[in-house]
């Protein structure tokens, strides 16, 4: 009743920290949640291997396969839906999943999707966000965890957290620090919602 499917364009090690929180935190057992399906839309996403690892099930879905189509975007949307529908989930989970859901998408899973940024929304949504906070000259940074609307990065806070910036930092070691954080994070905005604390 609250199966999940992670959608992922890379790396996917959100993904692996919901996958680990699902594991060891029994979300099975206690939410009736289980990661139905791991989908991205890039063949050669690293996370596919590491889901694949943990024994998920994992499907590719390459949006660059709709580009002759007069409207590839909402093409693209369309058939993920179907994808994504196949396994029943309660929840969608993006999950550094690079690419913008449009309404074709969203309304048929309205009030399901959340998704990870790396900025203390609402600073900051899109691209480039750490090496936006060190131009601001912002003191702390973080990530958030909200749920997903048509417009980009805006929907309602789950849940965030704040991780200082040192005088030393750049893109890159700002960028690693708070990815640690993303770790802690989505698995408690997941449970919160889970638990129906939201
Ligand atoms: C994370 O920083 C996430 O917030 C952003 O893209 C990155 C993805 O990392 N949207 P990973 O694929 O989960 O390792």
């Amino acid at each position: 009743m609250n199966d999940m499917v992670i959608l992922i364009s890379g790396s996917g090690s959100n993904m692996v920290a919901l996958a680990q929180a699902a594991q060891q935190r029994h979300w099975q057992a206690r939410f009736g949640a289980h990661i139905r399906c791991v989908i991205s839309n890039r063949p050669d996403a690293a996370g596919l291997a590491k889901a694949r690892d943990l024994g998920l099930h994992t499907e590719v879905l390459d949006h660059r396969s709709f580009k002759d189509h007069p409207q590839p975007r909402d093409a693209f949307d369309a058939a993920l839906a179907e994808l994504v529908q196949s396994h029943q989930p309660r929840w969608v989970l993006l999950a550094g999943f690079m690419r913008v859901l449009t309404p074709v998408f969203l309304d048929r899973f309205e009030h399901s999707v959340m998704n990870i940024h790396p900025s203390l929304l609402p600073a900051f949504p899109g691209l480039n966000t750490h090496e936006r906070a060190l131009a601001a000259g912002c003191r702390f940074a973080g990530a958030s965890v909200h749920w997903v609307n048509s417009e980009l990065d805006a929907g309602h806070i789950i849940d965030q957290v704040v991780v200082p910036i040192s005088p030393g930092d750049d893109a890159q070691s700002l960028a690693a620090r708070v990815l640690t954080q993303e770790h802690v994070l989505y698995p408690r905005a997941v449970e919160r919602v889970l638990s129906g604390q939201t």
